[in-house]
């Protein structure tokens, strides 16, 4: 059985899910229309590992009918979709939904599951090795270049008392995979690049390439416009309600919400929370993000000092130890904190376990409460979602699928770049042209009705760009 997920009972409902999804997905639609018959993918075998959503179903479909062959895992422990997973492997039986799909993701793997699944893709049972790599946080990427340091150098990773579990996991799976015997040189060298989704994946590759570790070529989709100023602001300003909504349904007008972070995800939680009536406090490390916060009428100050008055916190810092488990100790009864950066670090959840005062009492899945000193008079607890892993997806069902098409629009053009151009691409991390870009967002205009100006020719060469664009410099901010 070349797949695992939680109910192949589910497929039918994801499949209905997957066929509204698609009205709502222009641009992956145009992919499809515009390269079905030129198959710019076939050949490609791609490693996928990105939240296994309805959405994600969409690309993937997207990705096979561009001619790919794909292998699936989600990113994270909480973020699949049970409906969809089942709806990718039993497919519908028409050209466009085939079936088949290797997919190994459900909601709720443990550690150790979700360290074999991300391995599952990285290698298909007759032999062949990946060439491709879509991932979403970086940890694909970074299973192959830790196992290939293993491998070249022969020492294998060691995790100390320190680190999180998380890694003690993903250091055994590597240490088994070389006992086995996996060739892990073998399938870097087959892999021609990674396309990478998030912020903080970026970040990895960029220090992976300024250490000389890096071993094949990236696009940072996360840096196309049509992605982080979209999906990242616009989709955690729809997702995050949701989240806070369905985990603990406590009325959001009227209360303190303290935004750790005032990036695009922290831009987007916060104007999300003032719109459901929240007062709202930013804390921010950057001088001009905390400009910016202030200017757009936020109170900017530290989570030391918003303790007092926070009824909910959201992390969108991409940092760790954002919240400390002393912290969460001191806030107000039934603070609900949440974190919908993409790693579980930035609030100290390994703190509160080890905490002799506090215990853990599940209210329902991705809901605990953590209470202090219970049975004492200084009793007090706070609400803690998803284990403080991306709560927009551990709670609910992550962005809607309209701006995850910009993003999605965004892989599949990267895919296609570095698969079919690679000399185009020499080691490094690049992100894709303007012109794509542009063409991501184009795609997406006629749906919202929205009519665009077009320059004439000599209003064109008065600013100095063509008629059909690129418009801005690359370093244009937006
Ligand atoms: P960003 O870099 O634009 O913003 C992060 C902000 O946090 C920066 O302005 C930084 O100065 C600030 N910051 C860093 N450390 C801090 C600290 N200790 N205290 C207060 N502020 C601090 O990054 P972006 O794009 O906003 O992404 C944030 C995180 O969200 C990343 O981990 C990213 O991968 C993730 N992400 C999650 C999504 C979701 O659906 N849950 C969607 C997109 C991104």
């Amino acid at each position: 059985m070349d797949y695992r997920v939680a109910d192949l009972s589910l497929a039918e409902l994801g499949r209905k899910e997957i066929s509204l999804a698609e009205h709502e997905m222009p641009g992956l639609m145009e992919m499809r229309t515009r390269f079905a018959e030129q198959q710019p993918l076939a050949g490609a075998r791609i490693a996928g590992s990105i939240h296994m959503t309805v959405q994600t179903a969409v690309l993937v479909e997207t990705l096979v009918a561009l001619g790919a062959d794909v292998r699936w895992a989600s990113c994270n422990i909480f973020s699949t979709q049970d409906a969809a997973a089942a709806a990718l492997v039993v497919g519908d039986g028409t050209p466009e939904a085939p079936g088949g799909v290797p997919v190994f993701a459900w909601k709720g793997e443990t550690l150790t599951e979700y360290w074999d699944c991300t391995r599952e893709v990285l290698g298909w049972p007759d032999g062949e090795l990946p060439n491709m790599i879509l991932d979403d946080g970086g940890d694909a990427t970074m299973l192959v270049h830790l196992a290939v340091e293993a491998q070249k150098t022969g020492v294998l990773p060691e995790a100390t008392e320190d680190d999180p579990e998380e890694l003690h996991v993903l250091y055994a799976l590597i240490a088994k995979t070389i006992e086995q015997g996996v060739d892990w040189i073998a399938i870097s060298s087959s892999i021609r690049g990674v396309t990478e989704e998030t912020t903080t994946g970026v970040h990895r590759l960029y220090e992976m390439l300024r250490e000389h570790k890096l071993l094949f070529p990236a696009i940072n989709v996360n840096d196309s416009v049509t992605k982080s100023k979209f999906d990242n602001k616009y989709g955690t300003r729809h997702s995050l309600i949701d989240g806070l909504n369905r985990a603990t349904d406590v009325l959001i007008g009227g209360k303190v919400a303290v935004v750790c972070g005032y990036g695009d995800v922290g831009k987007g939680c916060a104007e999300a929370l003032r719109g459901q009536g929240a007062r709202v406090i930013v804390t921010e490390v950057d001088p001009i993000c905390a400009l910016q916060a202030a200017m757009d009428g936020f109170q900017v100050t530290t989570l030391e000092n918003a303790l007092a008055e926070g009824d909910i916190y959201v992390t969108a810092t991409g940092c760790k130890d954002v919240i400390t488990a002393d912290q969460m100790s001191r806030m107000k009864p039934q603070a609900v904190v949440s974190n919908i950066g993409h790693f579980d670090n930035e609030i100290d959840v390994a703190g509160l376990a080890r905490r002799v005062d506090a215990t853990k009492v599940n209210i329902k899945p991705q809901v605990d409460q953590w209470v202090f000193d219970a049975g004492t008079d200084d009793e007090r607890s706070v609400i803690l979602l998803s284990e403080g892993r991306l709560m927009n997806l551990g709670n609910a069902t992550g962005h809607p699928s309209f701006v995850m098409s910009n993003s999605f629009t965004n892989q599949v053009l990267a895919q296609v770049e570095i698969f079919t151009k690679p000399e185009e691409y020499p080691l490094g991390v690049y992100t894709l042209p303007k012109h794509l870009d542009e063409l991501v967002a184009r795609l997406h205009l006629p749906a919202l009705g929205v009519e665009l100006t077009e320059l004439t020719p000599n209003q064109a060469s008065y600013l100095g760009v063509q008629p059909e664009g690129p418009y801005k410099t690359d370093d244009y901010r937006y």
